[in-house]
């Protein structure tokens, strides 16, 4: 028996419906502790999504394993926006009780219907009607921002993970001397990119995504080349930007991605996706992805430094969103994201017992997590060591796929005698970071003021997404397809063309079990680096193929 579920992940004043026809087994997808209160005003405006239930959902994860495997005669053969629309269009059954239902509340006038994949509504009054009329289907929060639920938290709450430290203290002071930090000098040293290294295909490009109020500011983009990019070919301006920049001053987050991803990709056309929302609560990235969804002309690397904790979401949600990441993998695009600023993480459960705390979409099995490092010697260009706030760890959700199984299960039995309690983790989960970069001391320039000391995985992320894009450039004018969804590929490598980072520990609880420690690097794979940094003449070979 089929049944129609559909709840709501509460913001203040935008509302995000998960809805479809669902089997009966998937009433895993309303959440527990929410409860029905107070009527919305009807002058109140709501933005719902509704995220049909796609068919052939085991159909697209195979294409995506097939299409990503080096060693499989499909590899590469990516399917267009249209074949994938076609692969996964919500059933017509779907379609027609969603559409029913809709019409019965009097709001198919205010609503725009994208039947493969999602119904933006807006509607003004027939909103209240809509969620009164549901009690059992719609449920609103106690408080405008509950502990539950967590969406409206999702890219605020790591909207800094990029943090430039306090300059104040003697700490800093003496590195601002000593140290000159990171610039995309540096970078194209430890990496080993030469004067050479730089895109020329036709139609290469690459991309960041932005959320809320983090924009970036072209002239600061202009000032940071003028500044840092006299050794290497690069654009200074980004090509194109999808949404709407807002005005304001420019975010960190925002200045750091940009001026990064075009430092390694240098001059290869760079677009910013910008998601600004109405209101300050409201929650984009699913925007986003419905605009991945609906352009069928792409940048073939895209990285985004946003993410939350896997617990304050619904499994429901992030299933949803791992579909997505699926539907982008299967048409060649890759997708990075920044393993998160806290190590471990750290969750309570209940008094006295902790267990980390995975981020997600860093612990999607279907993205490529990118972790953070230091160098050994902070006056040295040399080898690298753990950022110990480079994200990592193991789902709770997102089964291990098995792409990594051998090379995390060596590192679990390599590790055994000191690893945390398996009470902190779960080893069935898919394990992240994939791979990683330096993350710590970078230099940015943002609203006309160059930074120092700007920290956090989301520097590593765009500086791995250049370089992938660089890779795919080389690729495109060799006539192949572009990289697409990495990970298959990257653990077939075991580590070969990157430098492995075998030295430090990331951040976990602080509690007497294990005293702030999380997991620690290894030769090899380990889940707080993962395979290590790009070696790019190195990969650029390996991947050349
Ligand atoms: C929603 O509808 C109102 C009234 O029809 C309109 O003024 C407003 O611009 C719409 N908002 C969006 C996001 O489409
Ligand atoms: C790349 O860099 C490393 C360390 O900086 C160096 O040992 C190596 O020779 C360089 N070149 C190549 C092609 O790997
Ligand atoms: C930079 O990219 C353009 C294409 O966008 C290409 O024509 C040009 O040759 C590239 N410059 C270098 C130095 O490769
Ligand atoms: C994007 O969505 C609109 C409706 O929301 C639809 O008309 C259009 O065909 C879609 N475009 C693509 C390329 O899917
Ligand atoms: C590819 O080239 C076409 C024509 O120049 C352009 O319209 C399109 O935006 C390019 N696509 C990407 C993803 O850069
Ligand atoms: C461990 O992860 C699996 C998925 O890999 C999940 O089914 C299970 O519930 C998780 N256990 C805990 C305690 O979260």
């Amino acid at each position: 028996m089929n049944s129609l579920l559909t709840f709501t992940v509460p913001l203040l004043c935008s509302t995000l419906v998960w809805g479809g026809y669902l089997e009966d087994d998937q009433d895993v997808l309303v959440p527990v502790d929410w409860a029905h209160v107070s009527r919305l005003s009807p002058s109140e405006e709501l933005e719902l999504t509704f995220a049909l239930k796609q068919q052939n959902v085991h159909q697209l994860e195979e294409t995506l394993r097939l299409v990503s495997d080096p060693d499989s005669a499909q590899y590469g053969k990516y399917l267009s926006l249209e074949e994938v629309a076609s692969l996964v269009r919500p059933s017509e059954l779907t379609q027609k009780v969603v559409h029913h239902w809709l019409q019965s509340h009097g709001v198919t006038n205010s609503c725009l219907l994208n039947y493969f994949f999602s119904c933006f509504l807006n509607c003004s009054c027939h909103c209240a009607n809509l969620v009164y009329g549901h009690d059992g289907l719609l449920n609103l929060p106690p408080t405008p921002y509950p502990a539950v639920g967590g969406l409206h938290r999702f890219p605020p709450n790591r909207q800094d993970l990029s943090k430039a430290k306090k300059s104040s203290g003697k700490h800093t002071h003496l590195k601002a001397w000593l140290h000159l930090g990171v610039t995309p000098a540096i970078l194209r040293q430890r990496y080993n990119l030469t004067a050479a290294d730089v895109g020329s295909a036709q139609n290469n490009s690459q991309a960041v995504a932005q959320f809320l109020e983090q924009y970036y500011h072209p002239a600061d983009l202009a000032e940071f080349m003028s500044m840092f990019g006299s050794s290497f070919k690069h654009m200074s301006k980004v090509d194109r930007v999808v949404g709407t920049q807002g005005g304001g001053k420019a975010g960190l987050e925002a200045s750091l991605d940009v001026e990064y991803i075009m430092s390694t990709g240098a001059n290869i056309s760079t677009w910013v996706f910008t998601n600004p929302g109405r209101h300050e609560s409201q929650e984009p990235f699913l925007q986003w992805m419905v605009l991945l969804s609906n352009m069928s002309d792409l940048p073939h690397v895209h990285t985004i430094s946003y993410g939350d904790d896997e617990d304050s979401l619904s499994a429901a949600y992030m299933m949803r969103i791992n579909t997505e990441f699926m539907k982008a993998g299967v048409r060649g695009i890759s997708l990075l994201f920044a393993s998160g600023d806290s190590g471990a993480g750290c969750r309570h459960l209940t008094k006295g017992r902790n267990s980390f705390r995975p981020s997600f979409p860093a612990s999607s099995p279907f993205v490529t997590t990118v972790g953070g490092t230091s160098f050994k010697n902070p006056f040295k260009v040399t080898y690298e060591v753990t950022d110990y706030i480079s994200g990592g760890g193991f789902s709770n959700i997102f089964k291990m796929p098995d792409y990594q199984a051998s090379a995390v299960d060596s590192y679990l039995k390599a590790v055994a005698a000191s690893l945390p309690p398996q009470t902190y983790f779960n080893t069935s989960g898919r394990a992240y970071p994939d791979m990683a970069a330096l993350s710590d001391n970078y230099w940015v320039v943002s609203n006309r003021v160059p930074i120092p000391w700007v920290s956090g995985t989301s520097a590593s992320t765009p500086v791995v997404g250049g370089m992938l894009a660089l890779i795919n450039d080389q690729r495109l004018l060799k006539g192949l397809p572009a990289l697409g969804f990495l990970n298959p590929r990257l653990y077939k490598l075991k580590g070969q063309a990157l430098f492995d980072v075998t030295e430090g520990c990331h951040l976990g609880c602080l509690d007497e079990q294990v005293q702030g420690k999380g997991f620690c690097a290894a030769p090899s794979w380990d889940p707080v680096t993962g395979w290590g940094t790009p070696n790019y003449p190195a990969l650029l070979a390996a991947l050349l193929k």
